[in-house]
Order: structure tokens, then C-alpha cells, then sequence
């Protein structure tokens, strides 16, 4: 179905709409692995691994996923990524993921991971980078998807803490192409990590940061003077600061907003009152991401879909979005206009 860039999306049938989304060729960029851990996979490796969940069953898990800020979502996040012991742990986890994204249009995969809530358990790093790659190279050979890992910084712990994580990773260098940071954001500002991120970029990697999330703009400053980041996770605070709404529109800094988490945390009361067309509207590279999909109830087509639904959002704006997700992803620029190209 080919629809003029004016086309109100809201208009469709959610079929139909559905099934346009799915066509777009898309980038997920802001996807933490250990969030797309399902509550029947978690019971699968917790037998496996003789491991004892705080949970009777599947809809108990499923029934505790009510949150009322990023704190309270993380204290079960942390404890559900418990179960995963073994490389075939974090293979299997990946790869389910994969295939979803594959079936919703995604091309191309960013993956975050957080070896600290392994390493910290005493699972070794190998076992956690071996398994996610693993996948990651079965998802190019099997479904023509392209993915890489990026290792993320827990932002709770000490700078100390993500040097020593980020030294004991570089065996496996050439298994990730970038850092970023995350988990509580609010009393833990980028400037705390900024030697470990000055090592990450002498080492050629990329580099992210979840800011402006519950953050204050400042937060946003910082992770690119200090940190010198590529692309912000989240970053819808950006509203409240217009000289840092000019900055990002200038200098075309990809936010990786992700509209379902936003809601589930309670950034937004209402996906009607979620700021992402006004951003789009203010010149930004504004992306659509799924963040944790098996805690907030939907995946990457799911927040697509959702934000049609919700928002007075254009066939042209949302190609705009998904374009954006394609420039603003670190795969080869050879592959990033192939994917363009076949933008419908
Ligand atoms: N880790 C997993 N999801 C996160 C989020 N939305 N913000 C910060 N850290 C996270
Ligand atoms: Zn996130």
C-alpha cells in the first residue's frame, strides 16, 4: 500500500495501518536485551538453571509490571535478569528477540547490554558477550537482519566500577561497537563517567547516553560536552530547554524516544500528551524504539503503531522517523541507502 506523505495515519484501520509500519525498513536503536527477556522464557531458564523465582507463574510475573517511575521498574528489571547463567541463556534471549524484530520490519538491531548485572553474579564476561553475539551473527545469516551490541555502563555504580567492566571487555572488542549509559538517571549525572567514556572513544567505539529521560536538559548538556555522545536514549526532557531544542535540531542528534516505556514509567500520563510530533516538529532527529518490549508491553511496531493511534501523525512524518532511525544507526553507509532506498 503506497500512501501520500499527508495521509492521516490515525485513519486507518489498525490492520492496515499495522501492516504499512511493518513495511517501512526500520533501525531499532534503543532496545536493552535484558528487557526483552519474556516472562515465559524467564520461567524456562529459571528451571533450567535450577534458579527460584519470587513468582508463582507467568501472569504473576506479568501482574508485578506496574511502575510508577524508572526506579521501580528497575528493582524488578535487575532481578528477573537473575535467571540467565549460561552463554545459551543470552543466546536464546537475543535471538527471541531478533526474530520479533525481523517479523516487525527491523533491518537493523542496536543492542544494549549490561554486563555489570552479570558480571556482579559472578557470570563471566565471555559467557554474556559470546551468547548475544552469537545471535546476533545467526540473525544476519537467517533473517538478512543486521545487529551489534553496544555495552552500556550501569550509571548507579562508580566510574571505577565501568572502567574495571569496560578493561575486562576488551578480549572481545571486536564483538561491540560502542558504549552507552544507563539505569537511574536522577542524582547521577554523565559528567561521573566521563574518563570511561574518554577511553571508549581511544578505543574507536561509539558512544550513547540515556539522558533527559526523568533527567533534568542539563543531563542532555553534558552527555555532549563531557561525554561527547552520538545519539541520546530518550531525551524528552529536551522540551523544557529551547536553547538546547536549537542545539539538537542544528547539530542533527538523533534522540532514541521510545513512547510505550515513557508511558509504562509514567514520563506521560497519556501517549496523546507524549511530546514526540512536537520534537519532529522542532527539527529533531526523532527515532521510535521500544526500550525494555517484554516489560512494557510492546515492541518496536507495537510503539509505531501506538503513536499513530494516539497522535495526529502523517505517512510523511513517520517515514521521517524511521529514516532518521536508519541515518542515525552506526551500520556501514552502504547499507544505510540500501535500507533507504527501499523506503516505500
Ligand atoms: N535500563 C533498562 N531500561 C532503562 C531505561 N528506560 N532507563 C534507564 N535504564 C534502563
Ligand atoms: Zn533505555
Amino acid at each position: 500500500m503506497t500512501l501520500s506523505d499527508d495521509t492521516l495515519l490515525s485513519t486507518l484501520p489498525t490492520e492496515a495501518l499495522r501492516d504499512w509500519l511493518r513495511a517501512l525498513p526500520k533501525a531499532e536503536l534503543h532496545l536493552h536485551i535484558e528487557g526483552a527477556l519474556e516472562p515465559e522464557l524467564m520461567f524456562a531458564l529459571a528451571e533450567r538453571n535450577g534458579v527460584r523465582l519470587p513468582y508463582p507463574d507467568v501472569a504473576a510475573v506479568r501482574a508485578a509490571y506496574a511502575f510508577s517511575d524508572l526506579q521501580s521498574f528497575l528493582d524488578i528489571y535487575y532481578a528477573g535478569a537473575a535467571v540467565l547463567r549460561t552463554e545459551a541463556d543470552f543466546h536464546d534471549m537475543a535471538w527471541a528477540y531478533l526474530q520479533r524484530a525481523a517479523a516487525d520490519g527491523v533491518v537493523r538491531a542496536e543492542i544494549f547490554f549490561d554486563p555489570q548485572t552479570h558480571t556482579t553474579r559472578g557470570v563471566a564476561m565471555g559467557m554474556v558477550i559470546e551468547g548475544l553475539h552469537s545471535a546476533c551473527e545467526r540473525a544476519q545469516r537467517e533473517l538478512g537482519l543486521s545487529a551489534a551490541l553496544i555495552l552500556c555502563f550501569l550509571r548507579h555504580l562508580s566510574e571505577a566500577d565501568a572502567l574495571a567492566t569496560l578493561e575486562a571487555a576488551l578480549p572481545w572488542r571486536d564483538r561491540f561497537i560502542g558504549v552507552g549509559l544507563d539505569s537511574s538517571e536522577r542524582g547521577n549525572p554523565p559528567e561521573k563517567f566521563a574518563q570511561v567514556f574518554a577511553r571508549a572513544r581511544a578505543l574507536g567505539l561509539h558512544t550513547v547516553a540515556h539522558a533527559g529521560e526523568e533527567g533534568p536538559p542539563a543531563y542532555i548538556h553534558s552527555a555532549l560536552d563531557v561525554l561527547q555522545v552520538e545519539r541520546i536514549d530518550h531525551g524528552v526532557q529536551a522540551e523544557h530547554d529551547p536553547a538546547l531544542m536549537e542545539r539538537l535540531a542544528r547539530e542533527g542528534t538523533a534522540l532514541t524516544v521510545c513512547p510505550l516505556s515513557n508511558l509504562k514509567l509514567c514520563v506521560v500520563n497519556d501517549l496523546a500528551q507524549h511530546n514526540l510530533q512536537r520534537l519532529l516538529h522542532a527539527g529533531l532527529k526523532v527515532t521510535v524504539n521500544s526500550d525494555d518490549p517484554a516489560y512494557f508491553g510492546g515492541y518496536v511496531l507495537d510503539n509505531y503503531v501506538a503513536v499513530c493511534q494516539a497522535l495526529p501523525l502523517s505517512a510523511g512524518e513517520v517515514r521521517r522517523m524511521a529514516r532518521h532511525s536508519l541515518e542515525a544507526s552506526f551500520a556501514p553507509d552502504s547499507d544505510k541507502a540500501r535500507w533507504c532506498a527501499a523506503m516505500a
